[in-house]
């Protein structure tokens, strides 16, 4: 497929740009009008009064992830389907081993699982355990395109690492010249907080941020930070919630400690008053960590503009109210999580840019060119440039969407964002090169994602 966009603003992290855009066989072939003629079968795409952008880029969501309440709702394709009505065309997701399966072991699971997802993809494979031969296994990783290893600080009796293994990994993964992604909580506290509150009969859903304060966010971002220094390793702090976690990552960066941030829509936009009410209204907000308060919101958004934050990703993990009611009777038992991916750019986009707290060029670069070269996919992904993969959305700033689970595309029948108004969304979706997105309807093309190579 070939196709010409003429007469749109293109625009990049550094600079926008009015030219036009030449893809042929999924990559960018030029900028600017072809010089030579153009093959007979191309397809012309006038726009006029649109930007177009770099793919989304979602460094953080959990598609089909096995709880005790099933899998989280959306599975590869309709997850990576709602990404595309929202203009995000490549992802990364994680892989998360059993007790005693080896990272390479699991990582070959995990790849089946994605066999039918729309858009590229990666994982942030996690070292839920320490053994001896683990530095062999994170090498493995590396020598398949696999450069992010997440772990968890908060989940012990499960997936999460205590401080010791923490800081062998951080160095096993340093060594190997990886990352590590850290969820940040104090598992520990967190657990006997849990506890207390449900020996105290104090079960609904109201009691889940009370027991997961943002103290305790902050003191695992500091202890990360710490041990990622000590242990030679660049570390990437996934989706930071409070204005107390903020100081310590501003205070490594400046020293210039590789410390990279990210946070998602729901912490800037939504807070701690959601979770006031029956249990059908709160639950749907239990997620880890719980939203914060209004100030933390607008510290979130300072950080966002001054650089202390890098990224937005979603931390898109959806579970459906049957699925969430595994918790009446208990908090401790609701699913975590909520879903976004589709509606990241756009609540960007509105509450960013249309409000004046970002450029345009700087909300591109947190949600593409970033998670691009954190992640070792630039320039393949994130820009607009010859050579490139031609993932590429033509935005239209005067689109009106109203968010409703009713006619999203997330696979899920709750929406956080419901009846939120916002005023920017995509007209047309391009991935690798086919015309994914158009007039709001998912076209009859042959999509196929595939896991990218990524690169240290
Ligand atoms: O509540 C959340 N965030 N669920 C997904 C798993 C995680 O902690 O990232
Ligand atoms: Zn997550």
């Amino acid at each position: 497929m070939n196709i010409l966009i003429k007469n749109g603003t293109i625009v990049n992290a550094d600079k926008s740009t009015k030219a036009a855009i030449f893809i042929a066989d999924g990559k960018i072939s030029e900028i600017n009008l072809p010089t030579a003629a153009l093959p007979d079968e191309t397809i012309f795409i006038d726009a006029q009064g649109k930007y177009i952008l770099p793919g989304g880029i979602d460094p953080h969501v959990h598609l089909h992830l096995p709880v005790s309440a099933g899998f989280s709702a959306d599975d590869f394709f309709t997850g990576s389907r709602a990404g595309l009505f929202g203009g995000t065309t490549s992802f990364l997701d994680f892989v998360t081993p059993r007790r005693g399966q080896t990272l390479p072991d699991a990582l070959l699971q995990r790849k089946q699982e994605a066999r039918n997802s729309l858009t590229d993809y990666s994982f942030h494979v996690s070292p839920v355990e320490w053994r001896e031969s683990l530095p062999d296994e994170i090498q493995a990783c590396i020598e398949e395109g696999i450069t992010s290893f997440k772990v968890y600080m908060a989940y012990l009796d499960t997936i999460g690492l205590r401080e010791d293994d923490l800081f062998r990994v951080m160095k096993a993964v340093g060594q190997a010249g990886g990352m590590v992604t850290v969820h940040c909580e104090m598992g520990e506290k967190v657990d006997k907080l849990r506890k207390k509150f449900i020996r105290e009969g104090k079960t609904s859903p109201r009691w889940h941020p009370l027991s997961r304060p943002p103290e305790l966010e902050a003191e695992a971002v500091e202890k990360a930070i710490h041990l990622a220094e000590k242990a030679g390793c660049p570390v990437y702090i996934v989706h930071v919630s409070s204005r107390l976690s903020l100081d310590y990552i501003r205070k490594a960066k400046l020293k210039g400690q590789p410390v990279f941030a990210e946070t998602c829509p729901q912490y800037l936009l939504l807070n701690d008053t959601k979770y006031e009410g029956d249990f059908m209204n709160t639950a749907p907000y239990v997620m880890s960590p719980p939203l914060r308060k209004k100030e933390d919101n607008e510290a979130l958004w300072k950080a966002l503009s001054d650089g202390t934050i890098n990224t937005i990703g979603t931390d898109h993990c959806p579970f459906t109210m049957e699925q969430k009611k595994q918790g009446i009777n208990d908090f401790t038992k609701i699913p975590n999580g909520a879903g976004g991916i589709e509606q990241r750019l756009s609540l960007i986009y509105h509450y960013g840019v249309n409000q004046n707290r970002i450029s345009i060029n700087r909300f591109v670069e947190m949600v593409s060119a970033l998670p691009a070269k954190i992640f070792g996919l630039y320039p393949r992904k994130g820009i607009i440039r010859e050579g490139s993969d031609a993932d590429l959305v033509i935005w239209d700033p005067d689109k009106e969407i109203t968010i409703s689970a009713q006619t999203h595309h997330q696979h899920c029948d709750i929406n956080i964002y419901e009846g939120m108004k916002v005023k920017g969304a995509p007209e047309t979706v391009i991935v690798n090169g086919k015309v994914a997105i158009k007039d709001g309807e998912l076209q009859d093309v042959d999509l196929k994602g595939n896991l990218l190579y990524r690169r240290l």
